[in-house]
């Protein structure tokens, strides 16, 4: 009787052990879990034509295999059940919808495979808060975009693939801030080859990662390189901007009646060529204007896009800026822009009125050390100071006594031109 009472208790204890595992394994029917050797609870429900991820799975599940099946949805709700969840698998599925916050819960993810599904949007702030995510599948999918900060949290990632989808371009910097990448995949993506993937061969050139079939990283487009490597874009195809910006003076010896004409002119060199714009910065307003407004025979280009205040301003279409009676209220920082798919370059310069009978004294109050007196001078973009003020030029203007007297009242202004250099090159 003892022995049976014994063994009573052992099937009691090995039912109540067996309902504890139980709840602790709390599975789905479809789905098989096990605890492995590591402690961590494993689900598997791969190959079992789910169509949506199954319910009654156990919160402490940290593997859950759902490859294989016929999910085509993903909701916020999906993976509410699992928030410890560190390996998600869910590749080759039919997934084309996922709505945003799916994965933002699932702080713990370390693996990620979303591959073979039919993504064409994916919610891409949900990345953000997966800080710990090791490795991204994502390739055999439909991506067309991707942003440029899209992976910038993931300090630990170390797989990235992206191959087979239908990237056409990817924005420089994709990959910056990712310390820990050390394998990228990215080919077979119907790339357009404009500049603005140039900065891909650079990047691929000068990278520890390892790019996985680098060579196959093929343009589709424009058709002078399809078929042509990424890395074999030739490099003078994509040559990013320079600028100088010249003052240019025809004011050494020329009486003014007008006022004072400021003529700025920017020249830029660059392939594809580099558009022109301009940015000024006077003490009341802020203007951009971003091409030219006057036509070489003056007329006024655009009337309906040049507001008043852009009158003012004359830009021409080879890079000149001329600003007649340019007047205090015209002080301020011109800078010049260059802008091609290359990249942006610009110059700026700081350009003030001063006002003497003598401009020696101005010159050598305000900068001991200028160089240059009159005429003409430039400015180039590579040297520009990163405070990005502009280098300073002063334009000092004065009234000779005899002018005056001789004009009799007549508005007549002699002008003499400083250019003050700080800390620059003159160049021309
Ligand atoms: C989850 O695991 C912890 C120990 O890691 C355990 O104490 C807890 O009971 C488990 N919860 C469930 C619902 O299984
Ligand atoms: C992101 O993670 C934090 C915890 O680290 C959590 O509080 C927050 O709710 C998560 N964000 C979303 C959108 O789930
Ligand atoms: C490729 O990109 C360039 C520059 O963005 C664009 O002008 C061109 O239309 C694109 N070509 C194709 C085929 O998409
Ligand atoms: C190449 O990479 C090194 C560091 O790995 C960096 O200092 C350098 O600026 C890079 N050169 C170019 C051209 O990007
Ligand atoms: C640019 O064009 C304007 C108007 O035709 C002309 O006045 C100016 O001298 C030109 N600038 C240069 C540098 O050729
Ligand atoms: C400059 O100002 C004077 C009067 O102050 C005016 O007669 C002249 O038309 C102005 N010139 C231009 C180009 O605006």
């Amino acid at each position: 009787m003892e022995a049976a009472g014994e063994r009573m208790n052992l099937l009691l204890c090995c039912l109540g052990i067996a309902a504890l595992l139980r709840s602790s394994l709390a599975c789905p029917r479809t789905c098989t879990c096990s605890i492995k050797k590591n402690g961590r609870l494993l689900a598997e429900c791969a190959y079992k034509d789910l169509q949506e991820v199954p319910e009654g799975l156990s919160p402490n599940v940290t593997i859950l295999t759902l490859s294989a099946n016929r999910i085509s949805s993903l909701w916020e709700s999906s993976f509410s059940e699992v928030p410890e969840v560190q390996s998600l698998w869910l590749g080759y599925n039919q997934i084309n919808s996922i709505e945003p916050g799916t994965f933002a819960q699932l702080v713990h993810l370390k693996n990620l495979d979303l591959s073979h599904n039919k993504i064409v949007d994916f919610p891409w702030k949900d990345l953000r808060n997966l800080s710990g995510l090791q490795i991204l599948k994502m390739n055999n999918n439909r991506l067309a975009r991707l942003p440029r900060d899209a992976f910038y949290s993931l300090k630990d990632l170390r797989s990235l693939w992206l191959n087979d989808n239908d990237l056409t371009t990817l924005a420089e910097g994709t990959f910056d801030n990712l310390p820990s990448l050390s394998q990228l995949q990215i080919f077979n993506n119907p790339f357009n080859c404009s500049c603005k993937v140039f900065w891909l061969k650079k990047w691929t050139e000068n990278t520890s990662v390892s790019i996985t079939k680098g060579g196959s990283i093929l343009c589709v487009a424009p058709s002078r390189l399809k078929g042509r490597a990424v890395t074999d874009i030739p490099d003078h195809y994509c040559v990013a901007p320079s600028v100088q910006l010249t003052y240019l003076s025809n004011l050494d010896n020329t009486v003014m009646y007008d006022g004072l004409t400021l003529t700025l002119h920017c020249s830029v060199a660059g392939n594809p060529p580099p558009q022109i714009r301009w940015k000024i910065q006077t003490s009341s307003r802020s203007i951009e204007i971003n091409g030219p407004n006057v036509a070489r025979n003056g007329n006024i280009l655009r009337p309906e896009l040049s507001k008043q205040s852009q009158e003012h301003f004359l830009v021409f279409k080879n890079g000149t800026m001329a600003i007649p009676n340019f007047s205090k209220d015209d002080e301020g920082i011109y800078t010049c822009l260059a802008v091609n798919d290359v990249g942006t370059r610009e110059v700026s310069v700081n350009v003030a009125l001063a006002g003497s009978e003598n401009p020696a004294d101005d010159l050598l109050r305000n900068a001991p050390q200028a160089s240059h007196l009159g005429g003409r001078s430039c400015y180039k973009g590579d040297e520009l100071d990163p405070s990005g003020a502009g280098e300073k030029l002063v334009i000092v203007y004065h009234m000779p006594r005899e002018s005056k007297s001789k004009a009799g009242g007549v508005s007549q202004i002699w002008l003499g031109t400083l250019l003050l250099t700080l800390g620059i090159t003159l160049c021309c």
